[in-house]
């Protein structure tokens, strides 16, 4: 069983390697590559010849060089010290690499993905001679001041526990000790490993039922995503992507975020490594860190690392999930994952489909977002956890029609499609509100505690929408015959839509209040805005001239609505006072 298998180098092409007499080896063992031992995987089996991809620069690697069979599959390591990691995409800790390396970390480095040395106090849920499973939640660590990290039994182990007992361990001492029926001891420590390619066991998949808020107006009111949802988000260059991935990683109401930069810019990821690390946790005014993991790779780390770092992410993100969590993940961009896919396909020779990814592309992605859902954890107590996906995908051009774009769109229940158009004209989020969809509508009425507002507010949303829709047609014939041809109610509605655009869809990211809003403060806003209509458009009736109307003072107090700080949040009920008011005088004035 143990003997190692060791083959020889015959071919390096860029990040994959060929060696021989490998007879026994499995697909997507790890392997160790050449004299300085980089780390690869195995990805192609014929005969006795296998293809590994590294996922370290290869250079200077050459034939005859050794390959051994570690005989494991690629797998991650799970347990406190999880939480305010950062990560490359196999799962080495970043910042001890660049400490222990410099800027360019030596090869073949074994730093393991938990720390060794730190002792965690754990404390016992169990009783000691309790019966335990797989996925049995057998005592707690207290990780971060905004997680505790449930220790969970791994699977395939099973019996009674004959000894477990509160204390400080490190990851790897033992914690407690299992009995199987036939007599065999299993011994409990605080970390297990988990293979990355293939989803975490669960109980049962359940439909997600739950909007995971965001704060973000466009978002949350128009196209929610839920708490075990998929979204993407495709946009052509610069079109702000990262921004919306950060505001949703600063704000969900997620229990833990799983950030995988994947290949975006080097700088652009050092944003990330330098700026997250500063962020505070809005609610608990904790730094944001703590109960978040990024996974960093940036364009100029080796390519097979990058195809691995979903998967690192996912894996993790699965984990947290299996405790009970609410758990959001980010990948920023998946579309230099398929680029990574592809050159790796490339290099294996495989036979290309279009735009040169290779065939299995779409079924890739749709494995990686079928690993989100809400689901019934496996092992007692009987609990439930959800993971939600957000991926950004960076087509070429912004073309909708990209193979990556289209693969996640078959998956996806949620498109927030991004428009260089918009974020030219700097309306940002330049989530255009035309071509968007969610299918998770209407679960945004089960927000309010209320539940009459809850209804209101999808009334609101309809109505809002349908004003949205109404301004292009209207627009269009602007464009034709001029506006002139509008009639009052039409020009009301023309200017009731720039409303919802200018003062509730636009949101700055980079503004104090405006970065953040709650759900009742955007019930507020909107009702706010449409109250506004519907007093005009009685004040049209009544003879009101439309100039008139637009000219009112409180318009300038419905733009400035967003800027309102949520603890002030009765201010903006108290503008549809002022509305009523003002709309009344002007009655009154027109009349003499
Ligand atoms: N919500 C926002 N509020 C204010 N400014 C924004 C917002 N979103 C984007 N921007 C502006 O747009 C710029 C580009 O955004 P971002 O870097 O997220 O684009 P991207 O789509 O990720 O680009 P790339 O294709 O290069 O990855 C930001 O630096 C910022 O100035
Ligand atoms: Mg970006």
């Amino acid at each position: 069983m143990s003997e190692t298998r060791e083959g020889k180098i015959i071919k390096v092409a860029g990040p994959v390697v060929v060696a021989e007499g490998m007879t026994g080896a499995r697909m997507y063992d790890v392997v160790r590559v050449g004299h300085l031992a980089l780390i690869g995987e195995i990805v192609e089996l014929n005969g006795d010849l296998a293809s590994i991809q590294v996922y370290e620069e290869t250079t200077g690697l050459g034939p005859g060089e050794p390959v051994v069979d570690t005989q494991a599959p690629l797998s991650v390591e799970l347990g406190p010290g999880l939480i305010e990691g950062i990560y490359d995409g196999i799962q080495r800790p970043l910042s001890l690499l660049y400490k222990s390396e410099g800027e360019f970390m030596s090869r073949g480095s074994t730093i393991p993905g938990l720390n060794r040395e730190k002792k965690w106090h754990f404390k016992p849920t169990i009783e000691p001679s309790a019966k335990v499973g797989p996925g049995d939640i057998i005592g707690e660590v207290q990780e971060t001041t905004l997680l505790t990290h449930k220790i969970m039994v791994p699977p395939e182990v099973e019996g009674t526990v004959q000894k477990i007992d509160e204390g400080d361990y490190t990851v790897v001492e033992t914690i407690g000790v299992v009995a199987g029926e036939d007599g065999t001891e299993t011994e409990l420590k605080l970390m297990q490993k988990c293979p990355v390619r293939n989803a975490r066991q669960i109980r049962s998949r359940l439909a997600p039922n739950k909007v995971l808020v965001t704060g973000q107006r466009v978002i949350d009111t128009f196209f929610p995503i839920t708490k075990g949802g998929t979204a993407c988000v495709p946009g052509p260059f610069g079109t702000g992507k990262t921004v919306v991935q950060h505001q949703l990683a600063k704000w969900v109401d997620a229990d833990i975020v799983v950030y995988v930069g994947c290949g975006e810019r080097g700088n652009e990821m050092t944003d990330v490594l330098t700026e997250f690390p500063e962020l505070k946790d809005p609610r608990s005014g904790e730094p944001l860190m703590k109960r978040s993991v990024l996974i960093a790779n940036t364009s100029n780390m080796p390519v097979a690392a990058r195809e691995a770092s979903v998967y690192t992410g996912i894996t993790i993100a699965e984990y947290f999930r299996d405790m009970g969590y609410v758990v959001a993940l980010m990948a920023d961009s998946t579309s230099r994952w398929a680029e990574a896919m592809r050159e790796i396909s490339t290099r294996l020779e495989e036979m290309p489909a279009e735009e040169g990814y290779p065939a299995y592309l779409a079924a890739r992605i749709a494995s990686f977002y079928e690993r989100a859902g809400r689901v019934q954890c496996v092992g007692s107590p009987e609990r439930g956890g959800t993971l939600s996906i957000i991926g950004a995908v960076s087509p070429p051009g912004g073309d909708l029609s990209d193979s990556v774009v289209q693969a996640t769109l078959h998956v996806v229940k949620v498109f927030w499609s991004l428009q260089g158009r918009l974020a030219y004209q700097r309306h940002f989020p330049a989530i255009d509100w035309l071509t968007s969809y969610s299918f998770y509508k209407e679960y945004l009425k089960d927000c309010f505690e209320d539940k009459d507002q809850g209804l209101e507010m999808e009334k609101l949303t309809v109505k809002a929408m349908s004003l949205l829709e109404q301004e292009a047609e209207l627009l269009e014939i602007v464009r034709l015959v001029g506006a002139e041809a509008l009639s009052p109610a039409d020009r009301l509605t023309l200017e009731t839509a720039r409303s919802v655009r200018e003062d509730f869809l636009h949101q700055n990211a980079f503004h104090k209040v405006d970065t953040h809003t709650s759900i009742t403060k955007q019930y507020e806003m909107l009702k706010t805005i449409l109250h506004f209509e519907s007093q005009a458009l009685a004040a049209i009736e009544t003879g009101v001239e439309t100039a008139q109307i637009f000219k009112l003072p409180v318009r300038e107090e419905i733009a400035r609505a967003k800027d309102i700080p949520e603890k002030d949040i009765t201010k903006v009920a108290q503008i549809r006072e002022t509305i009523t008011e003002q709309m009344k005088q002007l009655k009154v004035a027109d009349r003499v």
